[in-house]
């Protein structure tokens, strides 16, 4: 090799002509390290080229090069992805799966903006079967890309998306602030490329006596295995594309219409989907739907199935948001693949509310490209051809070991057993016996009435539930801590020195990882480094946000919204617990009603009289005891917006389950709960509890509830002492009255509209 020339010696040429050596030479090795996983220079060597490039970039800014190895991310696979919070929340989409879905969907949208025969349009467009990614552009310039992941935080994958050609790196004529959305896809050609090259590459790492990479099932999971390198070289050689159809924090609007919006993206230099088409009715969606799956053996990509949404961005504006969806749009997806094969065994699992579910294992087979070895059975009755009101499935058809069975799965769903062919039965197979014992800790596993799923009643003895509530105690939409999944969770559950059995054990492991001397990172497979970052991560979630922490506890339907609403209404973790405390005896006589209710009603049916529905509920209310206090708390809790009395009792019942409580007080002891946060601060209505009755004009019920809430109000169905404003349209009767006694005040619909205007 020839002398190297000092870089403060250099002259513009000699550096401009190293920068293009270097930049091929790293290339290049990059290529060999990760590519063919056979590196031809010294890590020490490598680092040396990169400095040395670095160096002469510092002195020869003007020079840097397009592909300048300085940008492009090292090849330090443990480091992982920063994350990037979006500033928009990035949302999934509800599915129809009938043309009447889609006639049901134009018509809730109709009742809620309280539209009758007014034309509405919608802009129908494939639904690309990819990964969504977020693109943010500050003056033109790109500034990050990330990935979607759980919605609110995604990956920093910018240096990857720098190197897809579909993606502008600068933008003319742009808003000051423009974060563009859209679909990171494979085609069919460069999926089949690239795993023919990795089958290549195997031959000679398999002959090298090396571990062979997987080849990818589907362009999906290639595109997002490419996307989510830590290498941004080896991305840029797998062509990836892009279709634009959404965007995220805007400084100002790019259009009135969503296809006006779109076609301004396609002005900045984004690719749009040429499928996309304004259609003016259910009908005319439906029509779209058809073209477009005509088309879709020829696209050159996988599709599965459109996407309809309301064109109108101002009445998108006024729809809003569900939890996770939005309401002015609907994924239509295609029709489910199919195909047949032999269930060889039912196994049941046991998850984390103890819940017994029946999986068939299968002999694999490809369903719409995907090779399938489980679906679900759902439960006992879906076996034996049962639903769960007890009529009829598949003409009354069981399921058992040994059948041949048709699967079928409609995008990412987890397949699921639709039929049985009798013909091929054997004579001696048995009807399936569901078990009455948990399979894992032998408790007996009970039914309750009205319940279509089995449940172990070992409650934290059975080891199944265990280590799925601590699964998805440490879960993305829980706890999150990076480095703490499945995989380790099954492995501390089970370890004899550092025992992971609850929740609070995951904050004690590293005192006791000292303390024992067990030391962790001399373990095989851990490292210091790795146990350094498992500890930071735990240590990172000691502060904790309310709704999190109490989602993660895994009580019985307390789910993500339940959890979010709770914490909303009772801000600080004390007073939830002492009102679920406090609520204990209501929610007994609650329950106690509600049996004796059924009873009654069972008993007058097989007696053949009228059932005293209401005599019986107050007989067995009379006989507890409830305090006033008690009765307040829990008409307080269950009457939270979304929160009924199947979430009350699960909570009482958790905070008063003695082994549970002193779990939770265990866990709590040691973080931080932080209280959600305020609700807005610059609306009047604020934490102000309101009350909508009577008619509404310019907005329907379900309208004006969304807006208050999004404004931090809280929404109830009736008056009370708590109540801080009522909102009283034509035809209020009762709680209008009933206000006007508890000196409540009251406006009307226009009166409201003018107290949130411009907000
Ligand atoms: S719109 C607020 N349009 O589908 C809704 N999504 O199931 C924003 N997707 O996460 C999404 N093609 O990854 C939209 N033409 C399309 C799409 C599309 C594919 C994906 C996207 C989203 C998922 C929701």
């Amino acid at each position: 090799m020839a002398k190297e020339i000092a870089v403060t010696d250099m002259t513009v040429d000699q550096a401009r002509e190293a920068l293009a050596r270097l930049s091929a030479l790293l290339g290049q090795a990059n290529r060999d390290y990760h590519g063919a996983d056979a590196p031809t220079i010294s890590d020490a060597e490598y680092d040396r080229l990169k400095r040395r490039n670095a160096a002469i970039e510092a002195r020869f800014p003007e020079l840097k090069r397009t592909d300048s190895p300085t940008e492009q991310v090292g090849a330090a696979p443990s480091e992982g992805f920063g994350k990037i919070a979006h500033k928009v929340a990035m949302l999934s989409l509800g599915n129809a799966f009938e043309d009447q879905d889609v006639a049901d969907f134009d018509e809730r949208i109709r009742k809620y903006l309280g539209l009758s025969s007014e034309p509405l349009a919608f802009t129908a467009e494939p639904k690309i079967d990819g990964l969504s990614l977020s693109i943010r552009y500050e003056n033109g310039e790109m500034v990050y890309a990330a990935t979607r992941g759980d919605g609110s935080t995604g990956e920093d994958v910018t240096a990857n998306a720098r190197t897809i050609a579909d993606i502008p790196q600068s933008i003319v004529n742009a808003p000051a602030v423009l974060e563009v959305r859209g679909e990171v896809y494979m085609s069919h050609d460069a999926f089949e490329a690239l795993n023919t090259r990795i089958a290549a590459e195997n031959e000679q790492l398999e002959a090298a006596g090396k571990k062979p990479k997987t080849v990818f099932a589907n362009p999906r999971n290639a595109a997002a295995g490419s996307l989510r390198q830590l290498d941004a070289q080896v991305t840029r050689e797998r062509p990836l594309k892009f279709f634009a159809y959404a965007w995220g924090e805007l400084s100002e609007s790019l259009a009135d219409t969503q296809m006006g919006a779109i076609l301004r993206l396609q002005n900045f230099g984004f690719v749009i989907n040429e499928l996309t088409k304004v259609c003016d009715s259910p009908e005319a969606l439906i029509a779209h739907y058809k073209v477009i799956e005509e088309r879709r053996v020829s696209l050159g990509y996988d599709i599965d199935g459109v996407v309809y949404k309301v064109n109108d961005l101002a009445l998108q504006e006024r729809l809003g948001f569900r939890s996770t969806t939005p309401r002015w749009a609907i994924a239509h997806k295609f029709p489910a693949e199919l195909a047949w094969t032999r269930l060889e065994a039912i196994d049941i699992q046991v998850g984390r509310t103890g819940a017994l579910s029946p999986v068939a294992r299968l002999a694999p087979v490809t369903v719409g490209g995907v090779v399938v070895s489980n679906a679900t059975l759902h439960n006992e009755d879906y076996i034996a051809g049962r639903d769960s009101k007890g009529a009829t499935i598949r003409e009354g058809k069981d399921i058992r070991e040994g059948d041949w069975v048709q699967v079928y799965r409609a995008g990412d769903v987890i397949p699921k057993v639709a039929d049985v062919d009798l013909a091929k039965r054997q004579d001696d197979a048995v009807s399936y016996q569901f078990p009455e014992l948990c399979p894992v800790c032998g408790s007996p596993a009970v039914r309750e009435e009205g319940d279509a799923v089995r449940h172990c009643t070992g409650g934290m003895i059975c080891a199944a539930q265990a280590v799925e509530k601590l699964k998805h105690f440490v879960a993305r939409k829980a706890l999150d801590i990076e480095g703490l999944g499945t995989k380790q969770i099954e492995m501390f559950y089970d370890d004899p020195d550092l025992p992971i059995r609850t929740p609070a054990d995951i904050f004690t492991l590293a005192e006791r990882d000292g303390a024992n001397l067990t030391k962790l990172a001399n373990r095989k497979g851990w490292k210091d480094k790795s146990v350094a970052n498992l500890f930071a991560a735990i240590e990172d979630k000691r502060e904790i946000a309310f709704a999190r922490l109490l989602f993660g506890l895994g009580i019985r339907h307390v789910g993500e919204t339940a959890a979010k609403d709770l914490a909303l209404h009772f801000l600080t973790w004390e007073t939830l617990a002492t009102a679920a405390e406090t609520a204990r005896t209501a929610a007994l006589a609650w329950r106690a009603a509600d049996l004796a209710e059924e009873h009654e009603r069972l008993v007058a049916q097989a007696e053949g009289r009228r059932a005293k529905v209401k005599e019986s509920r107050d007989l067995a209310m009379a006989s507890h005891k409830v305090s006033v206090e008690a009765q307040a708390a829990w008409d307080d809790l269950t009457g939270i917006d979304g929160i009924g009395a199947a979430v009350g009792l699960s909570l009482t019942d958790a905070f008063a389950n003695e082994r549970e409580r002193s779990e939770i007080d265990r866990l709590v002891d040691m973080l931080t709960v932080v209280s959600p946060d305020a609700p807005t601060q610059d609306s009047p209505v604020a934490g102000k509890t309101v009350v909508f009755t009577g008619s509404l004009e310019k907005m329907t019920r379900a309208e004006a509830k969304a807006r208050a809430e999004s404004l931090g109000a809280k929404v109830s169905g009736s008056v009370s002492k708590k109540t801080d404003l009522l909102v009283a349209g034509p035809g209020a009767g009762s709680k209008e009255k009933k206000a006007a006694d508890l000196g409540i005040e009251t406006i009307d619909e226009d009166g409201w509209l003018t107290l949130i205007e411009g907000l």
